[in-house]
This record gives structure tokens, sequence and C-alpha cells, in this order.
């Protein structure tokens, strides 16, 4: 790859977009009302259909708020929804004779509240002062810059877990029958509910409260696909979860080949009939290919083909949003002994350093990915590496992590950032693609509390029975848990991707 073609390091690209978003902040007001124009810019292939859809609530303040139920008076008005009185919404409702408009965004902490004319009148007033509702207007433009401006300049993996029992968990246990039993631990038996109610704060601004239906009308038309390994199945499960919830036929949500269990096949899609939008699984723990070599004498033998990408690379390569993940499966034996098990070409090495081997896999990927993604049609986000969290053990000697019921406080006890996502990180920044890459490794890192531990079955076999311990799981998550926060800062991005391209306008 010649120098020129190479893209700056990821840290300038968030820069340049940050100036760039303050020079469009400049014409925002002009730009404004262009988005409601019937002939949205084509250029720009993210979200257009969404601001081509004909309802009012399409308009890109509704998706900073509820969608509450409409009071007002002003159906015309693209913000009419975002005036209405809550009375279904997930913070504390407001009482009935203050109306107040909930930046959701925010959540709780922030929350614009704008005291209007009482219930009985509203309809009257608002019609009679067309002043007042410029100035509210005026007031969510400006509180969605200063949202926007936060979350441009914010570094979401830096922060820390505080409690929000208020808004969390996004859907309630048990209440997800897609979950598979491996994550569903308050089906299993768990008995603490705290790790449900654990907000991920960043240091420099608050995350949206992922808002399902925002999010659904933002994926309207589109596939977003999951590729990696079951900690990937873990945050697809998470979001499906999330959607399904905010689905008002839930009928209309179903796997697309009648699949309930998510184990075993090499890709899974879940449909959102009236959005016309999928979540799919692609399996592929390593992102290469797990290959057989030929030995001489006529048996074969597992390799990994550092060489070549992932078997159904070609049924994602045109998806809108790809969210890629490897890690767990260099940790194994095979992998990180590397004895006769790695193959580029025709050749295996009798030996090669895991870390080696990793950045040769992920140089493959990220080729692939430079060759075969069409970045101005497609989103491609990395999932980094998700900490387990096994003691006394590992995941295949006994390690275990059932008795953790708090999150670790004291970040002297978190771990070394990984070598291999310092490889990652390196690779990345050599890439044409601009890829977004979600730093979980030391959020997740706090949470010694959120795995399924024990509780990953509902029925213990007469085995699993004699030695617990044995069976334990701190590699995954239960959920409703760590990975809705996963999904949540993929809203994050999805919302700062909407507001850049509506204001490239
Ligand atoms: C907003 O909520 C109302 C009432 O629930 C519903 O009729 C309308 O379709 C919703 N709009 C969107 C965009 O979800
Ligand atoms: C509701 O309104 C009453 C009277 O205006 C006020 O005293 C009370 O504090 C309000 N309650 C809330 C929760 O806003
Ligand atoms: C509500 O509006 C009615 C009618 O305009 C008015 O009589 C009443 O005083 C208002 N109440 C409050 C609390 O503002
Ligand atoms: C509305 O805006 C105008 C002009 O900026 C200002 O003079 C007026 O005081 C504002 N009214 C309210 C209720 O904020
Ligand atoms: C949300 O707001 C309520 C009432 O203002 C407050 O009691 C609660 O502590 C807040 N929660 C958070 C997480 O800020
Ligand atoms: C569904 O979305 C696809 C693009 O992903 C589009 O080609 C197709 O026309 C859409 N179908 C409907 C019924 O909107
Ligand atoms: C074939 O060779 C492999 C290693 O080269 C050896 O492990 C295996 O036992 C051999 N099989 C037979 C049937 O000789
Ligand atoms: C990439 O996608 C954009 C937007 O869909 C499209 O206009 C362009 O032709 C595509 N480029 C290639 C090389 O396919
Ligand atoms: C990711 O997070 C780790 C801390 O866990 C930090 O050392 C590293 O620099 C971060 N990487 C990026 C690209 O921000
Ligand atoms: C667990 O065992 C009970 C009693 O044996 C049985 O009724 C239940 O269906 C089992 N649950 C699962 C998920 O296997």
């Amino acid at each position: 790859m010649a120098e020129s073609t190479k893209h700056a390091p990821n840290s300038d690209i968030k820069t340049t977009k940050t100036i760039a978003y303050a020079f469009m902040l400049v014409f925002f007001s002009i730009t404004l009302f262009l988005a409601f124009s019937p002939s949205p810019n084509p250029s720009s292939p993210w979200f257009t259909n969404f601001f081509t859809t004909k309802t009012s609530s399409s308009s890109i303040f509704s998706f900073f708020f509820h969608n509450t139920t409409t009071t007002s008076s002003l159906p015309s008005s693209p913000f009419s929804n975002t005036f209405s009185r809550s009375t279904n919404n997930n913070f504390h409702s407001s009482n009935s004779s203050t109306k107040t408009f909930k930046l959701t965004p925010y959540g709780n902490k922030t929350q614009a509240s704008v005291p209007t004319t009482n219930k009985t009148s509203s309809h009257v007033s608002d019609e009679a002062k067309p002043q007042k509702k410029t100035n509210q207007t005026a007031n969510m433009k400006q509180e969605i810059h200063i949202m926007m401006e936060s979350l441009k300049k914010c570094d979401f993996f830096d922060g820390k877990w505080v409690k929000d029992d208020q808004s969390y968990p996004l859907y309630q246990p048990g209440s997800c029958s897609l979950i598979d039993e491996q994550f569903n631990c308050i089906n299993n038996g768990r008995p603490d509910h705290d790790f449900q109610k654990l907000k991920w704060k960043p240091k420099g601004c608050s995350l949206p409260r992922l808002d399902g239906q925002r999010m659904l009308n933002l994926l309207r038309g589109k596939r977003l696909v999951f590729v990696g390994d079951s900690i990937n199945r873990n945050m697809w499960e998470s979001l499906i979860c999330i959607l399904r919830n905010s689905v008002k036929d839930k009928g209309k949500v179903f796997e697309a080949n009648g699949r309930v269990h998510f184990k075993g096949e090499t890709s899974y899609s879940f449909i959102f009939k009236d959005y016309n939008f999928s979540v799919e699984l692609f399996v592929s723990p390593f992102l290469v290919q797990e290959w057989e070599f030929l030995v001489k004498n006529g048996t074969k033998k597992e390799t990994l083909r550092l060489d070549l990408v992932g078997k159904s690379s070609d049924q994602y390569k045109d998806a809108d949003i790809i969210i890629f993940n490897t890690g767990h499966w260099w940790t194994h034996d095979k992998t990180s002994k590397g004895k006769d098990y790695y193959q580029e070409g025709s050749h295996v090495y009798n030996e090669l350093n895991v870390l080696e081997a990793f950045r040769k896999a992920i140089t493959t990927w990220s080729r692939w990915v430079d060759a075969n993604i069409n970045a101005s049609k497609s989103m491609v986000l990395f999932r980094g590496y998700s900490s387990s969290h096994f003691s006394g053990g590992q995941w295949n000697s006994g390690g275990q992590c059932d008795s953790e019921i708090v999150p670790i406080k004291n970040k002297k006890y978190l771990r070394q950032y990984p070598p291999k996502m310092r490889v990652l990180e390196k690779v990345l920044k050599n890439m044409k693609t601009c890829v977004t890459y979600l730093n979980v490794t030391k959020m997740t890192d706090f949470r010694k509390d959120g795995h399924p531990s024990i509780y990953r079955k509902h029925n213990l076999s007469s085995d699993e029975r004699k030695s617990p311990l044995m069976y334990q799981d701190c590699s995954h998550w239960c959920l409703p848990g760590v990975p809705d926060t996963w999904n949540e800062i993929l809203y994050a991005e999805l919302l700062m991707k909407q507001y850049q391209n509506q204001n490239q306008h």
C-alpha cells in the first residue's frame, strides 16, 4: 500500500471530524430546515431514506427525544412530538400541570426541562404564541448542538460505572425470549440484580440512553452484521432484545430460518419486518479461516490460515454496518502454543509466536476490508477485547467468578491493556478504511460482577452439580448487562453519523 493512500491515524480522524463539526455548526441554523426538504442530497447514502419517510416524527429532533403521546396542537411542525407531554417514558414522569420535553441523550442528569403552559390551556397557548414556540425550538437546537459536540469530543471508553436503577436495565430480565440460556442469568437463578443497573459514564460526556424506537428508525432498510466469536453473539443478542422490546408486533421479529438456538450454524439473521431491517451474526472466531492440512501419510491436521479471511466474507461485505471482533480464541492452547498450527499458503509454521500470528491475521483482515468494503456505503467497527475474570483457574480449569456481585472499584486491580490490542490498534491506523474502534477492554475489566458464572444454565447436569466450579462462565456476559452498553455506544455512533451527514448538506 502506498504511503499516500494511507489514512491518518484514528485519533487524527477524530480531530479532523471535530474541526469539521465545529465549522458545520456555524451553518447549522441555515441548513437545519433543508433537512426536511423532499429531496435530500442523494450523495449521502446514510440515513437518507429516513429523511424521506413521511411522518413528522422522522425529523432529526424526534430522534433525540422520546416519542411521547402527542398532546401538542402543532401537527404540522416537525417538532410537534418533542413538545408533547410525557406520559410513558423511562424517566420520572412530569406532573399534570407542567409540560416538559425530555432530552433523552442526557438521560436523567442534565435533562432539560422547559415548563410551559398547563395542560388545560396548552392547545390555545401553543397556537396563540408562535414566539414561544420559536424560542423552544431554538433552545432545543442549542441543546442538540451541545450534546453532539460533547459526544464528538468524548472518549466513550474512558469513564466509570455508576448506579442508575431508574433507566436500567434497558429491558426486564426474562422479557426477551430470544436470549440464549447461556446469558439468561436471572432465569437461571442468579439471585443478585445490581449488575443490571449500572450505567457507563464516560468522563467527557453522558451517553444517550438507547431508545430502541429511534434506533430502529435509524436502521430502517439496513443490514447490521456482527462478525466474530461468541462474545459478539452476546452483543448481537443484546441488540436483538433491546430492539425487539421497542417493536409493537413482536411476531414480526423472527430468525430468517426459524432458528431458536444460536450455536452450531455459521450464520443467523433476525428480521425486523416492519423496519425492513436485519441484524445478523456470522460466526468467525479468528476472522481468518480454520483449515485442514493434508499430512503426507494421508491424515488431516487442523491449521489456521493466516492469509485467508473468513469464509462467509462475501456474504456480508455489502452490509451497511459491520461490527467485527476477535480475541478470546487467541488465548486457547493451540493458538498460544502455535506449534504446527499456523499456515500461510502451503507453508505450516513449526512454531509461531501468537502475537505475530495475530498480527498476520489482523493484517489479512484489514487488507480484505480495504479491498472489499465500500467505506462510503458501509460503516465498519471493531470491538476490542472483552475482559474475562476467572480466578483460581482458567475457563477450562476451574476458574470462578460466582461470588462477584460488585464491579472492581480500585483501578490498581485492573489488568494491563492486552498486547494484542496494541497490535490491532497499529493495524487499524494503517488502514485506508476508517474503522471505529470500540475500545471496551477497560470498561469490561471493571465488571467482574457481570458474568454468567454458574448461572449459565438453568438445570445443571448431575456431573455439573457435582463440581459446579468446573463449569463457570467468566468470559461472556449476563443479559441484560454489559453488552447492552456496547450497543448504547453503537447507538451514539449512529446518532453522530446521522448528525454529521445532516450537516454536510
Ligand atoms: C409516536 O407515538 C405515537 C403514539 O404512540 C405513534 O402513533 C407514532 O407512530 C409514533 N411515531 C414514531 C415515529 O414512532
Ligand atoms: C406538580 O405540580 C405541583 C403544583 O404545580 C407542584 O407543587 C409539584 O412540585 C409538582 N410535582 C412535580 C413532580 O413536578
Ligand atoms: C391552567 O390554565 C387554566 C386555563 O388557562 C388557568 O385558569 C389555570 O390557572 C392554569 N393553572 C396553572 C397552574 O397555571
Ligand atoms: C424569546 O426570544 C426573544 C428573542 O430572542 C426574547 O426577546 C424573548 O424574551 C424570548 N422569550 C422567552 C419566553 O424566552
Ligand atoms: C434522576 O432524577 C431523580 C429525580 O430528579 C433523582 O432522584 C435520581 O437520583 C436521578 N438519577 C440519576 C441517575 O441521576
Ligand atoms: C428494504 O431495504 C432494501 C435495502 O436494504 C431495499 O432495497 C428494499 O427496497 C427495501 N424494501 C422495502 C419493502 O422497503
Ligand atoms: C501421520 O502423521 C502424523 C504427524 O505427521 C502423525 O501424528 C500420525 O500419527 C500419522 N498417522 C498415521 C496413520 O501414520
Ligand atoms: C460506494 O458506495 C457509494 C454509495 O452507495 C456508491 O455511490 C459508489 O458507487 C460505491 N463505490 C463503488 C466502488 O462501488
Ligand atoms: C484503549 O484503552 C486503553 C486503556 O484500557 C488505552 O491504553 C488505549 O490507548 C486505548 N486505545 C485507544 C485507541 O484509545
Ligand atoms: C429444569 O428442570 C425442571 C425440573 O426438572 C424442568 O421442569 C425444567 O423444564 C428444566 N428447565 C430447563 C430449561 O431445562
